[in-house]
């Protein structure tokens, strides 16, 4: 596949130690990646795990000064073909359906022109929810992609409909948005 960018956006969600792993499947199929990451994303794994992953720098807060002498959110918007949330907390899903742009991540969506592909995780009663259900359906019919969560065993303990997509699936789709 030749070369695109790829903004990975990444929130607080438990399933976030898949986001590595998302990283590294998609190194494999030579996409360049930049990640960026929630405030409370960061309370809950070192965005130096991630840095050291892609070799480059993780962008949490666009007031934190400039690295490059860039507005982050347009920098980013500019160079990525695809933007993909994974893991995307109910929350990230409930600002972006409100046009809320209170952080890097949520400024970004509202500046990018590119597909964006959100998979959500949480727990089955959150998915269910239907404040959560209606701003998934108001996102969809705006063009944006989801990536299902599934069935599985879920960190709560409840076996349920929130489980992360698997890594392979988040890539077909990917893939898919790509092309
Ligand atoms: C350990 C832990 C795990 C969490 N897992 C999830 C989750 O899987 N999905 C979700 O929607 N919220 C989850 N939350 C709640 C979110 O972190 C919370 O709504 C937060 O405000 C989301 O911030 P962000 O969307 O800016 O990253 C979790 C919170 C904690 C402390």
């Amino acid at each position: 596949m030749k070369s695109k960018n790829i903004v990975l956006g990444v929130t607080a969600s438990i399933a976030i130690y898949k986001a590595c792993e998302i990283i590294r499947r998609f190194q494999k199929d030579n996409l360049k990646l930049s990640v960026v990451m929630t405030k409370n994303a960061t309370r809950l794994i070192s965005p130096q795990v991630f840095s050291s992953l892609t070799g480059g720098p993780v962008y949490c807060d666009e007031f934190a000064g400039p690295a490059n002498w860039t507005i982050e959110h347009i920098s980013l918007a500019k160079q990525a073909d695809l933007v993909l949330i994974a893991p995307a907390t109910a929350n990230i899903i409930g600002k972006i359906a409100n046009g809320i742009a209170d952080d890097l991540l949520s400024t970004l969506i509202l500046a990018v022109k590119v597909p964006v592909y959100i998979a959500p995780a949480m727990n089955e009663v959150m998915f269910n929810n239907k404040i959560l259900q209606s701003n998934i359906h108001k996102l969809k019919k705006l063009g944006f992609g989801f990536i299902e969560p599934i069935r599985g065993k879920l960190v709560c303990g409840d076996v349920g409909v929130g489980h992360l997509a698997s890594v392979e699936t988040i890539v077909k789709e990917v893939r898919r948005g790509l092309r």
